[in-house]
């Protein structure tokens, strides 16, 4: 790793902590993306803007797996997935929900791996690195080499596709709770989240992660040697009513055309601070 020692044993640290939060949070994460409307919609747009640059018979190594959601959309596209994750429950719920689904078949092997170290693979393995739902996030002062090894094993037309928490977009949609932070903890705390976007700043947070603006997420790539192919919100519209997005879910053609749209609105430049993740597609600079 990177950086001076006592700022990697400070990010060893974080990371020990969130190993050990999805291994508590078990089969908890599960339903994360299916068991309300907003969630399902953040599901929907993860995977179209994936299935963007996903061709059969590709190689794909997935970082931050989890309990298999995406491992089974690489699958049905026909992927053989490399599936890893630093928290062996959620590697174990992974082989379980994969397997249940029938598609175990795609897995050419399962491994624990923090996204900070990257260096068992070699050079230019993979067609595709995927690492959705944080795990960028969960770097810890480390995103810089943790980025820069994922661009460094996609082929030199391989993409690395991820998504990061959103710093506006989390301001927006835990509104109350964040402005609760100041009440709690006073203007120094928040001002320090809203400067570093690092929650470790808020004290006795357990949930902890460090989120990114738009622009600092372009920054990353570039300083990376990466460009950037594209990028989205995850969510925009869908963070507003919640019995209204029920409404519409109800309707088959209804929800397919609010699909349309909020993915459309979640890729264009003025959304994409805008939802509670920011999803990103970049290949490394010629
Ligand atoms: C919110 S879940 C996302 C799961 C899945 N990718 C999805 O989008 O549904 C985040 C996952 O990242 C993993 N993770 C957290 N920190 C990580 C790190 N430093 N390296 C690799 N994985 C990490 C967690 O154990 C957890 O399974």
């Amino acid at each position: 790793m990177t950086g001076a020692p006592d700022e990697a044993s400070s990010s060893d640290r974080s990371v020990d902590a969130i190993r050990r939060y999805y291994d508590d949070l078990g089969e908890e994460e599960q339903d994360r993306l299916t068991k309300d409307v907003a969630g399902r919609v953040s599901f929907e747009i993860h995977h179209r803007f994936l299935a963007q640059y996903l061709t059969k018979g590709q190689r794909v190594l997935e970082i931050g797996a989890g309990p298999g959601r995406f491992t089974t959309v690489l699958a049905q596209h026909g992927a053989r997935v490399v599936v890893t994750d630093i928290s062996p429950v959620q590697l174990h719920l992974n082989e379980l929900n994969v397997t249940a689904a029938g598609h175990e078949h795609a897995v050419e092997v399962r491994r624990t791996l923090d996204i900070r170290n990257s260096s068992r693979f070699p050079d230019e393995s993979f067609d595709l690195v995927l690492a959705y739902g944080g795990p960028l996030s969960y770097a810890f002062d480390q995103e810089h080499h943790a980025l820069a090894g994922l661009l460094r094993i996609v082929k030199p037309d391989g993409v690395v596709v991820a998504s990061v928490m959103s710093l506006w977009g989390s301001w927006r949609a835990r509104f109350p709770g964040a402005t609760q932070l100041a009440i709690r903890y006073g203007t120094d705390i928040t001002d320090a989240v809203v400067r570093t976007g690092d929650l470790r700043h808020v004290p006795g947070m357990v949930h902890v992660c460090r989120m990114f603006t738009w622009e600092q997420l372009t920054a990353l790539v570039t300083d990376c040697g990466g460009e950037i192919l594209s990028g989205s919100a995850s969510n925009w519209a869908s963070l507003e009513d919640q019995t209204v997005l029920a409404d519409i879910e109800r309707s088959p053609q209804l929800w397919e055309r609010f699909l349309a749209y909020e993915t459309a609105a979640c890729a264009s430049l003025g959304a994409r601070d805008g939802g509670t993740h920011i999803l990103v597609a970049a290949r490394r600079r010629a």
